[in-house]
């Protein structure tokens, strides 16, 4: 007899509520892959964008939505994780090409697999993977950040924005990170940000007077509404990187570098894989957060039934910091 399993579904790409919990055949790993019993989830844009029917073709329906999946090995027949073993799933095409993480089990390629230890609550490990693999990768691979210079993270109070800035504060940087909406400071103090900017479309005049030159580095969240402004805050051989696109405005239409772009400010960008979270910074981060010296920016916590709901609070942005799902 089939196994089965609880999985959100969605058919074809609409409302919330086209979100629907199914009984499903628990997934069948061949040699190479994973069975991850998934205990809990962080939701992400991407999934947004695939409900939404604005994903890229790679994106195939009926999907199990999900880029990424926190829990322990199940089944491995090619031996690459032990059986229990507590993991982490992102990206590869998770919840794209092929079912992801909103399921009680998921199968995903062993290479897109990430092994830890650590008796943190499963609600908050599951908040981790995407998160800390998007701002760990901005920060080295995008801007490759140093101690002692100065960060500005545009679009401050996102769940990518806050994992940043706890990582930049870790590595000794001075943050100044940006909210359209003021009440959000507190938030953003609470993770160390040095200086909020509340953000009414031209940021770089207030990061100038702290930074009269510029600040040395840029993430930037929003999308391309806010670059110019963006580019504008960052010192001579300063570099920005482009990350995200809370916007959802991600193209620049007649690209004309020297108009766009001011004289030496460097503009580079950033879209991650797990490959880019070795192992050792992810134990290390999770150590430090069982030890209190880092914090998981969560914002909220959901049931597998009520993923409709976490969807329309991720469009209406009803909460900062990152939405996790549990099984
Ligand atoms: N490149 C990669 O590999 C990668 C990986 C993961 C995510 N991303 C991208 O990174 C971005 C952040 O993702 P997330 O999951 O962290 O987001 P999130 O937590 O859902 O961010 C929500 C916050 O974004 C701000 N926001 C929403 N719409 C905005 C707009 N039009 N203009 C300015 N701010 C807006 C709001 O803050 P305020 O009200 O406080 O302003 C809101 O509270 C997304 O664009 C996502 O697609 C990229």
């Amino acid at each position: 007899m089939t196994e089965t399993m609880r999985a959100v579904v969605l058919d074809a790409p609409g409302p919330p509520d086209a979100l629907v919990v199914r009984e499903r055949p628990v997934p069948v790993p061949a040699p190479g892959q994973v069975l991850i019993r998934v205990h809990a989830f962080g939701l992400n844009r991407s999934e947004l964008h695939t409900r939404l029917g604005l994903a890229g073709p790679d994106v195939t329906f009926p999907r199990v939505p999900g880029i990424e999946a926190t829990g322990v090995v199940a089944a491995c027949p090619g031996g690459e994780f032990l059986v229990g073993q507590q993991v982490m799933a992102m990206m590869g095409g998770m919840g794209r090409s092929y079912d992801g993480g909103y399921a009680e089990y998921t199968v995903v390629p062993a290479s897109q697999v990430l092994p830890f230890s650590s008796g943190l609550d499963w609600a908050t490990l599951g908040a981790v993977p995407e998160m800390l693999q998007t701002a760990h990768g901005s920060l080295t691979v995008g801007l490759d950040a140093r101690p002692g210079q100065s960060l500005l993270v545009r679009g401050g109070t996102s769940s990518i924005g806050l994992a940043t800035a706890v990582l930049a504060k870790r590595l000794g940087m001075t943050v100044l990170s940006t909210t359209r909406t003021p009440a959000r400071a507190e938030a953003l103090q609470a993770v160390g940000v040095d200086a909020v900017l509340v953000d009414d479309g031209a940021v770089a005049p207030q990061v100038r007077e702290r930074f009269p030159d510029g600040v040395d580095a840029a993430l930037e969240l929003v999308g391309t509404p806010t670059l110019p402004d963006t580019l504008r805050a960052v010192r001579v051989h300063g570099t920005v990187c482009f990350t995200g696109m809370l916007s959802n405005q991600w193209t620049v239409p007649d690209f004309y570098p020297n108009a766009y772009l001011p004289r030496g400010v460097r503009l580079a960008a950033y879209s991650g894989d797990a490959g880019d979270l070795p192992a050792d910074v992810l134990q290390g981060f999770l150590d430090d957060v069982a030890a209190g010296t880092a914090v998981v920016p969560t914002g909220h916590v959901y049931r597998l039934a009520e993923m409709a709901q976490a969807h329309a609070d991720m469009e209406s942005g009803r909460y900062s910091g990152k939405l996790v799902g549990t099984t």
